[in-house]
């Protein structure tokens, strides 16, 4: 861990990137460190969440048909008002938005799409347990000189992100980040004396096969055969193959993909019966599973929606939803071998 006051800040972080990147403009640096601003803010109130009024549920329901948490609208807002105003964003997409975020008028645009969970775990903030904000930043598509931003302009593969992290509010806050082309992935440990994120997790990598996999077991009769053949395979692979696994989960994404990315293993939350509205399980493809693919891919492993790569899916809507396999390279193949069929339990 770093002495207090020594390391590398983010900001010196970013700022080597921009040097060695020849057509780097200063305008991702400007926006990378706004949202690391926001996730400042909103790391502070998490961790009041215990001691002031910013606990429970606003009582009402979100696109998601979720209860929504007064922190989830607390962390939406820090992040949309910090984002709008710097010139950097064509618009933005939030997980508790229904439609596009419009850049108002009043501010300058930029060429840049921000999707993010603004806080994602939320059933985890009243029970002390680690959450965090996903976010995935994109270059806009379309060339038209037209003033508005169009949907299509969000609606790209993850595999056209120019960067991806998150940032874990746990026992510390840290912000894990890539930029693709091989430039690796970060972390970065905030020191709330300092206020700075400073270099802890230098270039991640992922283990090719883990001991971990994590799943919401409560789901098994909601599952069909081949999804339940393949948790069996994780539960019985030590008497059957001699490599054990064991099960984490933590009920937050954030923090169980984190745990995972540091120690090997496979997350999953595969398609399900439990809601006809939603059969192909809960989590997003744009704001949860894509920005998380391409950290994942950035550090060796790899991410499927059980039949091929989370990252060249062509979204179709906002908020569509994914089955998601993502953690150790041999783990997820082996999940997209049992999901397509090629691989049942006997073999
Ligand atoms: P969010 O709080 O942004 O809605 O995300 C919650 C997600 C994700 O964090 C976690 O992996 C998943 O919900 C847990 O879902 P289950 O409770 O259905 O297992
Ligand atoms: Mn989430
Ligand atoms: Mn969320």
């Amino acid at each position: 861990m770093q002495r207090q006051g020594a390391g590398i800040t983010i900001t010196q972080h970013i700022l080597k990137q921009q040097r060695e990147n020849p057509v780097a403009t200063g305008a991702f640096t400007t926006l990378l460190n706004e949202l690391i601003v926001a996730a400042k803010v909103i790391s502070r109130e998490v961790n009041k969440a215990g001691l002031v009024d910013i606990l429970g549920s606003t009582g009402k329901i979100n696109v998601q048909e979720e209860k929504v948490q007064k922190l989830d609208v607390f962390s939406n807002q820090i992040i949309i008002e910090r984002m709008q105003h710097i010139g950097q964003l064509w618009c933005m997409g939030s997980e508790e938005d229904p439609d596009l975020i419009d850049i108002p008028p009043r501010f300058p645009k930029g060429d840049y799409i921000l999707v993010f969970d603004p806080l994602d775990g939320s059933s985890n903030i009243d029970v002390n347990v680690s959450i965090g904000t996903i976010f995935g930043i994109y270059k806009r598509k379309s060339i038209s000189s037209g003033s508005e931003p169009l949907l299509d302009d969000i609606l790209q593969p993850g595999i056209n992100q120019v960067a991806a992290g998150y940032f874990i509010y746990g026992s510390s806050t840290i912000m894990v980040y890539t930029t693709g082309k091989n430039t690796g992935v970060h972390g970065f440990t905030l020191f709330p004396s300092l206020g700075e994120f400073l270099l802890s997790h230098e270039s991640i990598r992922i283990p090719e096969q883990g001991k971990i996999y994590s799943v919401n077991e409560g789901y098994h009769s909601y599952w069909d055969e081949k999804t339940r053949a393949l948790v069996n395979h994780f539960k019985n692979s030590g008497k059957k193959t001699g490599h054990s696994y064991t099960a984490r989960y933590v009920g937050s994404l954030v923090a169980d993909f984190h745990r995972n990315l540091l120690k090997g293993g496979i997350f999953m939350y595969p398609a399900d019966s439990k809601d006809p509205k939603k059969p192909t399980g809960k989590l997003r493809l744009m704001v949860e599973a894509n920005p998380l693919a391409m950290v994942i891919k950035e550090a060796g492993g790899y991410a499927s929606d059980g039949h091929g790569p989370i990252l060249d899916i062509d979204p179709t809507e906002l908020h569509q939803r994914v089955p998601l396999y993502i953690g150790s390279k041999k783990d997820v193949e082996l999940a997209e071998a049992f999901i397509s069929g090629k691989r049942t339990e006997s073999s």
